[in-house]
């Protein structure tokens, strides 16, 4: 093994404590929509995909976005549900499995908000729903603002799919808080224009967040973790950004860990770009270094910095070396990194790194997305 192989497998294979839960080693998977799951329910296919991963020498499983109960919360019928019987049984059976070769896991819950277009059925005739009815982009509502009933009905649909996640076997729950989805419709000023306890100043816009985490934390036992992902960029605003400062990126967080997060998950699409001025912390760094939580960096991991974005596009991206990522595990920057296309790519690429078979490594390729394998 070269020294640098050998320093991945000895920084990686740490475990790590994430509110109540133990990850054997340092390496997530990170949430990936596959929309193989017809009628909502993760099938077979579903089950052995996360688990070969698992078994692969991934400590934590963060599942592809899992709508959960609300009505407007989704809109297509492929993306796998977290309410309902049969989705549910689904769920337990993908948890069963990852523990089975064993790995740890969350649900991603997910609501899309304002992003939601004409949906399939079931979820045809629902309206979109956001802080304002604004989509991204746009000046004028074509959705509808959220009344204060639609705000409980979905902290309460939150609630529900974290109860019923403990239930069925998960370690944990992330709410997914990124990429100008619902919660960070809330967040975002470009799309909160809200004049109400929900709109307004960062703290304001972080409420439905914090209230979400609040009955999350309510619902579920107390040493059972909630992560939150969130990001500055969004899927249609890429320049977009929640805070300019650390001061301004606290005032969103603090309130969050207040309310109960047990770990942050810092979505960027480069985890070697300095967040703000005058420091190279990523990130994943600012929000460790601004909390006390744990935190779990992503972006282009073990690839060349081709952006995800353009992998829809039907870009590659070649391997790339990780001496930076552990550069900064070693300066306790971050405590847990999450690899997307790598993974999608080769099922094995956690077992490859920690055993320090570098040469091993494939570049990434866009036809992974077609594929559940
Ligand atoms: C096919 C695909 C689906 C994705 N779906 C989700 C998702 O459901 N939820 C989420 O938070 N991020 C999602 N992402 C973003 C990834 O979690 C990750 O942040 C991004 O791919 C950057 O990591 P990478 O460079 O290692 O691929 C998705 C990315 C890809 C490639």
């Amino acid at each position: 093994m070269t020294a640098s192989a050998s320093r991945a497998a000895e920084i990686l294979s740490r475990p790590v404590t994430l509110g109540g839960l133990t990850v054997p080693n340092r390496i997530a998977m990170a949430p990936m929509t596959r929309m193989f799951s017809p009628g909502g329910v993760p099938g077979e296919d579903v089950v052995s995909y996360y688990a070969r991963r698992a078994a692969a020498g991934v400590g934590l499983i963060v599942t592809e976005g899992t709508y959960v109960g609300h009505e407007s919360a989704g809109q297509s019928d492929s993306v796998p549900r977290f309410h309902g019987d049969e989705q549910l049984a689904g769920w337990a059976k993908v948890a069963e499995a990852v523990h089975a070769a064993g790995g740890t896991i969350v649900p991603q819950l997910w609501h899309i908000g304002m992003v939601r277009n004409q949906g399939e059925p079931p979820f045809a005739d629902a309206p979109a729903v956001g802080p304002s009815g604004l989509r991204i982009g746009a000046d004028e509502p074509t959705g509808k603002a959220m009344t204060q009933a639609d705000i409980d009905a979905v902290i309460g649909a939150f609630a529900e799919a974290a109860g019923a996640a403990e239930r069925i076997g998960f370690d944990g729950v992330e709410l997914h808080g990124a990429h100008g989805y619902l919660l960070d419709q809330f967040l975002w000023e470009g799309t909160n224009r809200r004049t109400d306890a929900y709109g307004g100043d960062r703290v304001a816009r972080a409420k439905l967040s914090e209230e979400i985490v609040a009955a999350v934390r309510e619902t579920v036992s107390a040493d059972f973790p909630v992560i939150f992902r969130f990001s500055q960029w969004k899927q249609e605003a890429y320049r977009a950004r929640l805070a300019e400062t650390p001061e301004e990126l606290e005032s969103i967080l603090a309130p969050l860990a207040a309310a109960g997060v047990d770990a942050f998950h810092a979505s960027t699409r480069r985890y070697w770009v300095p967040e703000f001025d005058d420091s190279d912390l990523n990130l994943a760094g600012w929000t460790k270094k601004l909390t006390g939580k744990p935190t779990i960096t992503v972006g282009s991991v073990g690839l060349d910095g081709t952006d995800f974005l353009k992998s829809f596009q039907g870009e590659s991206a070649e391997v790339g070396d990780l001496d930076n990522l552990l550069d900064r595990f070693e300066r306790d920057e971050f405590d847990m990194v999450a690899i997307g296309r790598a993974l999608l790519q080769d099922p094995e690429w956690a077992r490859k790194v920690l055993d320090g078979r570098f040469d091993e490594l494939a570049p990434y390729s866009p036809a992974a997305l077609k594929i559940l394998s």
